[in-house]
């Protein structure tokens, strides 16, 4: 059974208006179908009204983070309902970062999972290992954890309206990749896991992507590996012809 491939870029904090708008112009027409490869670009909230109203049919835009409430007072946050009310179809749940810098917790990991499978929004949920923990060898437990933790209470029927994107931190924005064999090895281990808590069918199908200094150059090797559906790219989505490269190494998937 064929995995859809995913290519979904994550420009964090960067770009202005104008850089958001021309690239959104540049790519629209260059992706190819969106059966053959998911290509989503996950911008800043105040985005992302303008990049879902030029959306061309193959390209489907996403959020970085969300609040897991429908609503009340929290300055500054921004809804899964306001997401959906303008069009946005992915959100990132649980970035590195955002673990690091702004207490997100495996709990509100969960509470995010959760509340975007109920506003239809795909949460590409994010696990992945410090650098201390890959040197004392207790990667794959970790993350493995981080998974159990993410899909508390998400029944198996909403499992596959979500994507896992596994990012070690170590290899984000360092340049520093994983080899293909090491992403690949802890992509496996995640899939046990997902197979272990819904059983074969399900983990055959649920889309698990890598994360962490993903390039035009070192793309082919990482998407040729069996277990990775795919990448969440930083620094080399952020270039039109760099993003394109990307998307068209998974259409060889
Ligand atoms: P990077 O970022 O590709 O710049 O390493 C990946 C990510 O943070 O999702």
């Amino acid at each position: 059974m064929r995995r859809t491939p995913v290519i979904a870029g994550n420009w964090k904090m960067y770009k202005t208006k104008d850089d958001a708008l021309a690239f959104i112009y540049a790519v629209n027409l260059e992706v190819p179908e969106f059966e053959k490869v998911e290509t989503v670009i996950c911008a800043p909230s105040i985005f992302l009204r303008d990049l879902v109203k030029r959306e061309g049919e193959n390209l489907k835009i996403g959020a970085q983070n969300m609040h897991y409430l429908d609503e009340g007072a929290y300055t500054g946050e921004v809804s899964a309902p306001m997401l959906r009310s303008y069009g946005v179809d992915y959100v990132v749940i649980g970035h590195s970062e955002r673990r690091a810098y702004y207490n997100e917790t495996d709990e509100s990991v969960n509470l995010k999972a959760i509340q975007a499978i109920k506003y239809d929004l795909t949460p590409i949920v994010c696990c992945g290992e410090s650098l201390e923990i890959r040197e004392a060898g207790t990667t794959n437990d970790f993350v493995k954890q981080q998974v159990i933790k993410a899909y508390q209470n998400i029944p198996a029927e909403d499992v596959l309206k979500t994507i896992i994107a596994y990012e070690p931190i170590w290899a984000i924005g360092t340049g520093r990749t994983a080899t293909p064999e090491q992403a690949n090895e802890t992509i496996q281990a995640i899939r046990e896991v997902i197979k272990s808590l819904y059983g074969e069918k399900i983990s055959e199908q649920l889309r698990i992507l890598y994360g962490g200094s993903v390039n035009p150059k070192n793309v082919d090797s990482l998407i040729a590996m069996p277990d990775i559906d795919g990448a969440l790219v930083g620094g080399a989505s952020l270039d039109p012809t760099s993003y394109l490269t990307l998307v068209k190494a998974a259409l060889k998937k």
